[in-house]
């Protein structure tokens, strides 16, 4: 059976990233034997201005029924002043709630071509490799009661919950899971049990769910020490997964150690393996319509695409080979080009990448 794409290009260099990624599709079609069907609906600011709604309900109606939908970015100057409802942003919050979509995935991996560009030294973090597994529709961002209220002596005090289910955690945990058996079979699962209940939970379903997937071996981490371990030696990570909060934090800390925000795909799956792909910058508004956006990251997100929604795994080690072929290269966009090294559009990015598959 054929498979479903939907494609959501956005706003800003959205349009731009996605088209290269697109012709990544259209190679694999010609000549890899891929089977699928790409349909294209409007998110963000573009549906906005045709539609008067971020996230259009036909919008909507076409993300339910696809396999996978590959999004650009939205936002942008234009829709900075208009009512929250209409936000940009509102439609992309939208979609992940409306799909169900509480697995966040985000791989922090370095090519070793690249590895100049991070902050860290390049023995510590060349080849990198390692995926960051977040919980995205539960804990301290979700939890209730939550607000602002005045204390009896007057004082205003600002609260929120963190509250975890043994059903959410374990769910997150089979993703997690199912994701290191995917890769290299070691999964590290970061928590605060030494202060925290919900954590301590969150432990004992881990511990709960291991011996279903004997080819992986479990370990727990404190964040605190995880943080730590990240910016010292984080290439002893394979898979790491962890809640909303202490995510948010380690993924973005893991993503930085690689240097560039134009290389960075990411997922959020549901519970059937349906998955929403977007690179995790945003629409650079700065520099759309020029050829100068990075399309590596949309093109590493449409590989995972393949890997977890498609089950087309070879594709996708297909597709980063290529990849990493064109950095062995040479070729640049100037977000990842050296002092003085000579750099090439977003295109040229592209076909490059199309003619290493
Ligand atoms: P941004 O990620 O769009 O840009 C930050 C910086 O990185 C800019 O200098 C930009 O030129 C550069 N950059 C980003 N992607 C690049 C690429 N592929 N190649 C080369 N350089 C790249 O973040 P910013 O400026 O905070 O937000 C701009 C707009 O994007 C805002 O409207 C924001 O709300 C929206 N946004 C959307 C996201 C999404 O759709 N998931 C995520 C983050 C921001
Ligand atoms: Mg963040």
């Amino acid at each position: 059976m054929s498979h479903r794409i939907l494609i959501l290009p956005g706003d800003g260099i959205g349009p731009e990233i996605v088209a290269e990624a697109e012709k990544v599709v259209t190679a694999l079609q010609a000549d890899f034997g891929l089977d699928a069907e790409v349909e294209h609906a409007r998110l963000g600011g573009q549906a906005v201005d045709a539609e008067g709604a971020p996230l259009p309900e036909s919008t909507l109606a076409r993300a339910r029924e696809a396999d996978a939908i590959l999004l650009g970015a939205v936002g942008g100057p234009k829709w900075e002043a208009i009512d929250r409802p209409l936000r940009p942003e509102r439609g992309l919050l939208a979609i992940r709630a409306e799909l169900g979509l509480f697995a966040n995935l985000r791989p922090a991996l370095l090519f070793p071509e690249l590895a100049g560009a991070s902050a860290l030294r390049p023995e510590v973090v060349a080849g990198l490799d390692m995926l960051i597994v977040r919980e995205l529709t539960g804990g301290i961002y979700f939890g209730e009661p939550r607000g602002l209220r005045i204390r009896e002596d007057g004082v205003r005090e600002g609260f929120n919950t963190l509250r975890y289910g043994e059903d959410e955690i374990e769910r997150i945990g089979r993703a997690a899971f199912t994701a290191a058996q995917r890769r290299n079979g070691r999964l590290c699962s970061v928590d605060k049990a030494n202060v925290l209940e919900s954590s301590e939970l969150w432990r004992e379903v881990m511990e709960r769910l291991a011996p279903e997937y004997p080819d992986v071996s479990l370990s727990h981490m404190y964040v605190d020490n995880a943080a730590m371990q990240l910016v010292r030696a984080p290439k002893q990570f394979d898979v790491i997964v962890t809640g909303n909060l202490f995510g948010d934090i380690l993924s973005d800390c893991a993503a930085m150690l690689t240097g560039s925000i134009g290389m960075l795909p990411s997922a959020s799956l549901d519970e059937t393996g349906k998955g929403l792909y977007e690179p995790v910058h945003g629409s650079a508004p700065d520099i759309a319509g020029r050829d100068a956006a990075n399309p590596l990251a949309t093109i590493l997100s449409l590989a995972m695409l393949l890997r977890y929604s498609l089950d087309e795994g070879a594709l996708a080690d297909r597709v980063e080979a290529a990849v990493g072929r064109v950095l062995g290269q040479g070729l640049r966009t100037p977000d990842i080009a050296g002092e003085g090294e000579p750099v090439v559009g977003t295109t040229a990015m592209g076909d490059a990448v199309v003619a290493a598959l």
